[in-house]
């Protein structure tokens, strides 16, 4: 049995308010939550095989040539040292993506400081590690670009990333009010807290992988790739995955070095990187330079806007960050332009990073437009709110379901907006306010799930979806026990084994609504068939603690399934609805930073974000993201920022020491309140992305505060001390 749907039209019928479970919606603790906390989880560097070697990669030290030959033989007379490899025949292709020329990793041509080029395998990591770091490279530089701001360096501009729509120039020119500025971001590194690592093993031809990804289906067809074998041949396991925030959407070098070692060696091998081979290997969040034009009118209404942006990437590499994606959607303007333009660098590769896109491009935007509230006098919010469109201008669509202004209002309510004391000082610091509108696209992916109802009534949910630390478990459990009537003790979720029914995997949003909505599928199914059983309609059965109620009778579910499990595979797809509508999620930031007088030092002091995303499937889970989000948020406008050294592109701050993310005492108390939306042209389920919108515009809100604090306007991210003072 199977159920497909296309989503060509939307589904009105808002079927999961109706269930009778109860579970759906609440803030039900992850299932897997007790294995993380007792240290039972296996992570992927923790499935130890016997026999198992370890590989520790070896860097490479200038930014753009050849490798000639290493000292293999010195290294390989190191105690535990087993082999060293290196060249054509080790790590194949590249690390992400399956477009891309540039091998990222390995090879003999090198593209960037620190890209792998080299492993050495021993009995133990420290032996493996200690090999690496003695092994000598002979390597002939070539000519490098390793800095992406430098004069003269070539600027594509893709076509396919260039869009204008009426007259910008000549709408600046007539505004009554303009911003005319430059923003810019620094590179970001995803750093998840669980390293990239995997564990290699051989059956003859057959590879088993247990590594740490957010997409197995196409981690699968990437491994198969690199190795040139049959993707029907890998394996991958990622039953828990410590992070991901971008840098797991693709494998890393860890698993083609792992997998290549193994087959060599003929036995297990594992390799994990360091933290700063995290850094300088994995794909970085590109610099942004963004200029922006906004053209408003006497009563601040957005006639134009404007917004260029430049982004560095490897030579050959596809991807770009979509810096302009929220601009053509979220404010009025019927002159429009905008532009990506991308420059090559000899730099780690750029990728996707926490909420590519619109983390940085919404971020820019609302400090111009908080430029744009003080030019014209009116209050941020409202500003924003007379500049919400219908349609979508930028491509002339109609919304999905919006719900900007209700965020606006329900943040500033809640925030106690209209209450704040302009120059309000305590002690040495000075106390000011900033706001900023969230927005993101909504996607799904085609997702497959399997559902089988056991003949004891428990009931088995299978996917190869992943769980990257965002709470999958919980939410397919809390969907299946709520379409179903099964308790979720009697219910067990089963992901990150790629041998599972193939999902979207977890990335841009759209995990839980993808595979959310195959489970959903699956469960209708199962419903059509318990109610055929009764000689009911769907519509009319109750079920509720593995029981189906139909016209006062009672019937346990283990009576219905007789002795063969039932069993069903849903499906989804996206459709006309998702190439008709403009779908995004919105919201509002709000908060209040101290900014000391002396030092220039920002403390944030309080924050909220009120968020609208469709159906929230898990009180709890989908709060965490927001706050995860707008802590991200906070580590953007105050402290992160990759710094390479222009003169050879090398990365200077490579780990968590020097490179700064938030702590603890960063981070103040946040609020999160979620407003009341259905989308019924995203999914049956109606609900939207959740994961990454809560960092979409949320550094803009802090630099606004600073702003009403100082009236020091930092358009250059991280504001630091010494741009504020
Ligand atoms: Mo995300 S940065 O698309 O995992």
């Amino acid at each position: 049995m199977n159920a497909h749907l296309k989503m060509d039209k939307p589904d009105d019928r808002n079927r999961l308010d109706d269930m009778a479970q109860g579970l759906l919606g609440t803030a039900m603790d992850r299932p897997e939550g007790p294995l993380k906390v007792t240290g039972t989880a296996t992570y992927a560097h923790e499935a130890h095989q016997p026999g198992m070697l370890h590989g520790v990669l070896v860097r490479a030290t200038i930014a753009r040539g050849t490798l000639d030959g290493v000292e293999a033989a010195a290294v390989e007379k190191m105690p535990g040292v087993r082999k060293v490899m290196w060249g054509d025949k080790f790590l194949r292709n590249p690390a992400q993506g399956t477009a891309n020329k540039a091998p990222v990793q390995g090879s003999s041509e090198i593209y960037y400081i620190g890209q792998p080029v080299a492993l050495v395998v021993a009995d133990s990591f420290e032996a493996a590690r200690h090999g690496a770091q003695s092994l000598e490279l002979r390597m002939t530089a070539g000519t490098a670009v390793p800095d992406a701001k430098a004069d003269g360096v070539a600027v594509e501009r893709p076509e396919k990333k260039q869009s204008s729509m009426g007259d910008l120039k000549a709408a600046m020119q007539d505004a009554a009010f303009t911003v005319d500025q430059r923003y810019t971001t620094p590179g970001h590194n995803s750093a998840p807290m669980e390293p990239h690592s995997a564990i290699a093993w051989w059956d003859g031809d057959q590879l088993t992988l247990h590594a740490s990804n957010q997409m197995l289906k196409y981690n699968v067809n990437e491994v198969a790739d690199s190795l040139g074998i049959d993707p029907e041949n890998v394996h991958l396991l990622a039953p828990y995955v410590g992070g991901g925030f971008g840098s797991k959407l693709g494998i890393s070098p860890d698993a083609v070095a792992a997998a290549l070692a193994a087959k060599e060696l003929g036995v297990p091998v594992s390799v994990m990187l360091t933290r700063q081979q995290v850094f300088e290997n994995v794909m970085r969040r590109s610099e942004t330079a963004q200029d922006f034009q906004l053209a408003a009118d006497k009563d601040g209404v957005l006639r134009g806007i404007g917004h260029t942006a430049r982004v560095s990437q490897l030579p050959d590499e596809s991807f770009a960050e979509p810096v302009t994606q929220a601009t053509p959607f979220l404010y009025k303007g019927e002159n429009r332009e905008t532009h990506m333009e991308i420059v090559r660098v000899n730099q780690t590769c750029a990728g996707s990073v926490r909420a590519p896109g619109e983390a940085v491009g919404l971020t820019a935007l609302e400090i111009a437009m908080d430029e744009l509230a003080v030019a014209t006098g009116i209050d941020p919010v409202e500003l924003r709110k007379r500049n919400i469109p219908d349609r979508s201008p930028g491509e002339d669509k109609p919304f999905s379901s919006h719900k900007l202004a209700e965020a606006l209002d329900d943040g500033a309510a809640i925030f106690g907006w209209a209450d704040r004391k302009k120059g309000a000082t305590d002690g040495e610091w000075l106390i000011g306010y900033g706001m900023s509108s969230a927005a993101r696209v909504n996607m799904i992916g085609e997702s497959h799930a399997r559902v089988t109802l056991n003949p004891d009534g428990t009931l088995l949910i299978e996917t190869d979806m992943t769980d990257i630390g965002t709470g999958t478990y919980a939410i397919l459990t809390q969907i299946a026990g709520e379409m179903l009537g099964v308790p979720q003790d009697r219910i067990e979720t089963r992901l990150g084994d790629s041998k599972l029914p193939k999902s979207a995997g977890s990335g841009g949003s759209w995990g839980a609504s993808s595979a959310g909505s195959s489970v959903y599928m699956a469960c209708e199914k199962l419903r059509q068939t318990i109610a055929a059983k009764l000689n009911c309609d769907e519509g009319d059965l109750t079920l509720k603690d593995g029981t189906a109620t139909f016209a006062n009778k009672q019937t346990p579910l283990t009576d219905l399934v007789g002795d063969a499990p039932m069993v069903v595979e849903g499906a989804i797809e996206p459709g006309k609805t998702q190439k008709d509508f403009r779908q995004a999620t919105f919201g509002s930031f709000f908060c209040e930073v101290g900014v000391n007088s002396v030092t220039g030092e920002v403390r944030l002091r309080r924050m909220h974000g009120s968020f609208a995303a469709g159906r929230i499937l898990n009180a709890k889970t989908a709060r965490s993201q927001c706050l995860g989000g707008m802590t991200f948020g906070i580590g953007m406008a105050l402290t992160e920022e990759l710094i390479q050294d222009t003169r050879d592109g090398h990365l200077v701050n490579h780990d968590l020491a020097e490179y700064h993310i938030p702590v603890n005492a960063d981070v103040p108390q946040l609020s999160v309140n979620f407003i009341a939306e259905r989308d019924p042209y995203a999914n049956p389920m109606q609900a939207k992305g959740i994961g990454e919108l809560g960092i979409c515009g949320a550094g803009a809100a802090i630099i606004n505060a600073i702003y009403d604090a100082t009236g020091v306007r930092v358009r250059d991210l991280p504001a630091t001390m010494d741009k504020i003072l």
